[in-house]
């Protein structure tokens, strides 16, 4: 199957490996566990955040699942066939615990369990506990409650408050670009999305809380932060003074650390995106010239039915404001295919907004009927080879633009965020100011800093580069 046949990467399952705490010595930790993360960004943080809880109990992450004595799927709910992964893989594991490991425990957490809790149960008898993404720091009280063989544990209530007031302050980085969850939840129900029933209401982390979190990551060698939230720019908390700072003012704060030279922030929508937000993209020169600002789709009916609550036009004068405050930023999008209701007439209005409007990078998927959505009752469902073929046609367009983008920044010098070495030798990989990959030649002492790289290739997905001096 060609790359354009799929639904593009936010599926993409990715096992989360995570580096053993420095000061935790090997005799401490006797325990070993493996913890698979799929679907968002914050399911990697929040991966990131069950070894930190997990450290203090004797449990070292490992990157397999062989010898592990507890296995985490941290999974997703989005779309239906990355919900359906979780069934395949527990299959797995249970073959490998007969086999192997009889007195391995199982857990799965994230989006399927907040929503299918009890039908994993069910259906899947090898898992021990069930834990939605609100209550992973429960996970030391589950374990307990599991060994002293209490009955089935299940943990689904929403107190996101709680839960980062109980995580253990400090956190377990590897690497020099790192995520910091400051929002959650999503209150805009767009009538396709199950966000706001698996990840619960907006709640914003308290000013504070966030920036003792990044002083910690920046002592770790930390030199870039991506603020995440599922409606990152709806942020809005107490800041020191004690009024309401919303993200603009988040940003500027967090920019004021030292070490932290790089700041992104994802996901974004264009109902939040206010002035002030605006003024910091245009004005603060560690926020990277880079913003994903998913529209969906083209047509104002589909972005009506999809309650979106915003019309084409509007997206396209915002799009211009932000252009105006910083004409070099690119611009990534999210969009759909196939929203019932969705005409021939109303995909070509998506793709004369993707021409118009013009993508540096992007993720497009074919619309997915999710259990207790409104849209799953909606009439007028669109028949799935169209879906393809629209898929199709859009990611030619979308792939496009990127290569285009790409390529123009042949000749230019960028900043790259060295993060390892490459596949090759004497070869670095790191990453441009608008997150693409970038490979060029260098010494591995590069690793960790941040380099000029003067562009001479570049592809679809990467550039290649020489160390400019
Ligand atoms: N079907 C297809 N794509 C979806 N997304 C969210 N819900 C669905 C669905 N039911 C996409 C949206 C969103 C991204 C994270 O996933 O484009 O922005
Ligand atoms: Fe998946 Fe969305 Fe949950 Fe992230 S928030 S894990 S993308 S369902």
């Amino acid at each position: 199957m060609s790359p354009r046949d799929k639904s593009a990467s936010r599926d993409v399952e990715q096992a989360a490996i995570i580096a053993a705490k420095p000061d935790v010595t090997p005799a401490q930790n006797t325990k070993k566990v493996f913890i698979k993360t799929y679907g968002c960004q914050m399911n990697v943080y929040d991966s990131e955040r069950m070894a930190d809880v997990l450290s203090p109990i004797g449990y070292a992450p490992v990157d397999a699942p062989d010898d592990a004595d507890l296995v985490i799927l941290n999974t997703c709910h989005i779309r239906e066939k990355a919900a359906e992964k979780v069934y395949s893989e527990l299959g797995r594991i249970r073959q490998h615990k007969e086999k192997n490991k009889p007195n391995m425990k199982v857990a799965v957490a994230g989006c399927v369990a907040q929503a299918e809790g009890a039908e994993i149960q069910r259906r899947a008898p090898v898992v021990d506990m069930v834990l939605g993404p609100q209550t992973y720091h429960k996970l030391p009280e589950m374990i307990a409650k599991v060994h002293r063989n209490t009955g089935d544990v299940l943990e689904t209530e929403f107190d996101t408050i709680e839960k980062f007031d109980q995580l253990p302050k400090t956190r377990n980085v590897k690497g020099f670009s790192a995520f910091l969850t400051v929002q959650e939840g999503c209150d805009k129900f767009c009538t396709f999305c199950v966000v706001p029933y698996t990840r619960g209401a907006e709640v914003s982390r308290p000013v504070q809380q966030i920036v003792d979190e990044a002083r910690d990551l920046a002592r770790q060698g930390v030199r870039e932060i991506t603020l995440i939230g599922q409606n990152v720019n709806a942020y809005m908390a107490e800041g020191p003074d004690g009024s309401d700072w919303g993200l603009g003012q988040l940003i500027r704060h967090v920019a004021l650390i030292g070490g932290i030279d790089r700041i992104r922030f994802t996901t974004s929508h264009p109902r939040d995106m206010d002035d002030d937000l605006i003024r910091v993209i245009g004005t603060e020169p560690k926020l990277m010239p880079y913003l994903h600002l998913p529209i969906q789709a083209g047509s104002n009916k589909i972005l009506r039915a999809m309650n979106r609550d915003h019309t084409y036009a509007e997206y396209k004068a915002l799009i211009a404001k932000i252009r105006a405050a910083r004409p070099e930023i690119a611009l990534s999008g999210d969009f759909i295919v196939g929203f019932p209701g969705e005409t021939e007439l109303d995909f070509e209005e998506t793709m004369k907004c993707v021409e118009e409007i013009g993508y540096a990078s992007s993720f497009s998927f074919k619309y997915s009927v999710r259990p207790g959505t409104p849209g799953a009752s909606m009439l007028r469902q669109v028949d799935e080879d169209v879906k393809q073929d629209r898929l199709v046609r859009l990611q030619e367009l979308l792939y496009a633009q990127q290569e285009a983008h790409n390529k123009s920044l042949i000749g230019k010098t960028l900043s790259v965020l060295v993060e390892g070495t490459g596949r090759k030798g004497g070869q670095l990989f790191g990453r441009s100011p608008y997150l693409t990959g970038t490979h060029f030649d260098g010494p591995e002492e590069l690793v960790g800093q941040i380099v000029d790289v003067k562009i001479e290739e570049a592809g679809r997905n990467s550039l290649v580069g020489v160390l400019a001096v």
